[in-house]
């Protein structure tokens, strides 16, 4: 799938973010090795500790419906639409998340002005942690 086409899928998932504590909203689009796309947004809590990322929100919903493979992940998010923009880097907690699923070169899909910024894994993540290796 096309890098822009999931990165509209990401800001339309934002939409339904549930963010009335920080008002920074985020929306995610995981693409799956069988073309598969699974949406998510950040869903925050007012005790705070419980809210959970747009990212690991896609990644549970995909997980949970049996998916097991990803290539890339879209993720867009800001407190407006001017915010969204910026790039939007997965958090430290999403990262190791996304580590559990997915190869070196998946992608991490992020909008920086008009461009569809894309970084592989291994970058965002290098050396992560893996057991017997
Ligand atoms: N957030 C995400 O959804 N994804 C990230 O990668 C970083 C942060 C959310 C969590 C919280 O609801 C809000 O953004 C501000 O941190």
């Amino acid at each position: 799938m096309d890098k822009n086409e999931l990165l509209k899928i990401a800001k339309k998932a934002r939409e339904r973010a549930y963010a009335p504590y920080s008002d920074f909203r985020v929306g995610a689009a995981l693409l799956c090795d069988d073309g598969e796309v699974y949406t998510g947004c950040n869903v925050e809590n007012v005790s705070f500790s419980p809210t959970c990322c747009a990212e690991r929100t896609a990644i549970f919903k995909a997980i949970s419906d049996g998916k097991r493979k990803f290539s890339a992940i879209a993720i867009v998010g800001g407190k407006n639409d001017l915010d969204i923009n910026i790039p939007c880097y997965p958090c430290g907690v999403c990262r190791q998340v996304i580590s559990e699923f997915c190869d070196d070169d998946f992608l991490v899909i992020t909008k920086n002005g008009e461009t569809a910024e894309s970084t592989a894994f291994s970058d965002i993540l290098p050396k992560r942690f893996k057991i017997n290796n």
